[in-house]
């Protein structure tokens, strides 16, 4: 069976829906057969749009956009939105393609894209997904770590679709014991002389943590109205809003419930908070989920007419926690002396980053400014953090020379 890959998928739909064909090697359409096939064509022409980011050299696909543009919209347009890729994209054969769950359940099995949209309900999350390694670059001007050195632009807000991690599970029954839901991708990531593929776990209560119709876990198809691209996980991937984006597994091709976090060396050495990189501390550390309160000016911007005063824009991220939303953003020019408050964007949910501005007047010196936001829950962004060999979770006062 011959390769397809997302674009020669979408240009044979439209020429099988044409004909009324509602089958592709096998594959037959999405639910709404040849409506489905020529609204998945339409919506797969997007697929000439290049991501618009800045790519890291090192490492397989790493990109972010330009500060001023991530805060233009409270949704991330998909050009916009940063890719973190640990191997290459893999070639998904779409005809044999499905995702198989095993562990503890009942029924072990597998299930096609189709299978997933006729049995089950659609559904949609809107949140932010963030990279532990977001800010990087500025953890490493206290000692420099290794990894990509992100600036503040891997992070990025969108409506997610697909269907609920819960109701997969419960289809296949889930046994006595079970605590942890691991994912694995079908790339290949490459370490050495080993290559596996790229894998995340969660705890099962999460799946199930369902807060104001928000799903804790879900199998998503679309980002923002689209089919997925694939840099984002072209068919399916996982989204589990709150976590770190490490645990929002792409190209998702196995689930398995387990009594324990998946042994994949994602989850068991490589995102976790260590002080120092030692077998004693990777053992001893638990793996990372939620990410913390963050704040980060992506923009400033001279006012008309009005020579000293500057207008300056950004995104806050609440901690990843159900039900909390940021509760306010502050900005100082003394050194952290004396904050104000900054105006928060109207557009506000659970899961997601928050936009605010503000306006500085300056006094003809170099000025430093700082912003801190805090959320609903009291966390507060720190002064600075300890330095750490991985330089995760970078929450530090944001700091920007004006
Ligand atoms: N899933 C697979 N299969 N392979 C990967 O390399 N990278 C993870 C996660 N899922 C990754 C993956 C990391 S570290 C992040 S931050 C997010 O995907 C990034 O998602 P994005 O590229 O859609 O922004």
């Amino acid at each position: 069976m011959a390769t397809i890959n997302r674009r020669m998928f979408a240009r044979q739909i439209a020429q099988y829906s044409f004909g009324g064909v509602l089958s592709l090697n096998g594959y037959s359409l999405l639910k709404g057969g040849m409506q489905g096939g020529l609204a998945l064509a339409q919506e797969n022409a997007r697929d000439s749009v290049k991501p618009d980011l800045y790519f890291h050299p090192g490492d397989p696909r790493n990109g972010e956009p330009a500060l001023a543009k991530l805060v233009e919209t409270w949704m991330t347009p998909v050009s916009q939105f940063y890719v973190r890729s640990h191997g290459l994209n893999p070639k998904i054969d779409l005809a044999n393609y499905r995702v198989r769950i095993e562990g503890l359940v009942d029924h072990p099995g597998s299930w096609t894209l189709n299978e997933l949209a006729a049995k089950l309900p659609l559904v949609s999350v809107t949140c932010t997904l963030t990279c532990a390694g977001n800010r990087r670059s500025e953890h490493s001007q206290m000692k420099p770590v290794g990894g990509v050195q992100w600036r503040e632009g891997a992070i990025g807000n969108a409506k997610w679709e697909g269907y609920k991690l819960s109701d997969v599970l419960q289809a296949a029954g889930i046994q006595e014991g079970a605590r942890h839901v691991w994912f694995e991708g079908v790339d290949e990531v490459k370490d050495g002389n080993s290559v596996f593929p790229f894998g995340g776990s969660v705890p099962l209560a999460k799946v199930f943590d369902e807060q104001d119709g928000v799903a804790g876990a879900i199998l998503a198809t679309k980002m923002n109205g689209e089919v997925l691209t694939e840099d984002h996980g072209f068919p399916i991937r996982t989204v589990v809003p709150g976590y770190i984006g490490a645990r929002s597994v792409k190209w998702l091709g196995k689930i398995v419930v387990s009594d324990r976090p998946s042994p994949n060396h994602f989850v068991q050495d490589v995102y976790k908070m260590l002080q120092a990189d030692t077998a004693v501390q990777r053992d001893e550390a638990a793996p990372i989920y939620r990410y913390p309160v963050n704040s980060v000016t992506c923009l400033t911007e001279q006012v008309t007419g009005a020579k000293a005063t500057v207008k300056v824009r950004g995104y806050a991220l609440p901690t990843g926690l159900a039900a909390n939303r940021i509760k306010r953003v502050e900005l100082s020019i003394d050194g952290g002396r004396n904050w104000r408050d900054a105006t928060l964007g109207s557009e506000a949910a659970d899961y997601c980053w928050q936009l605010w501005e503000g306006e500085i007047g300056l006094s003809g010196k170099p000025t430093e400014l700082l912003v801190r936001a805090t959320d609903s829950a009291g966390y507060q962004q720190p002064e600075r953090v300890i330095w750490h060999p991985k330089g995760y979770l970078y929450n530090g006062w944001h700091r920007t020379t004006l």
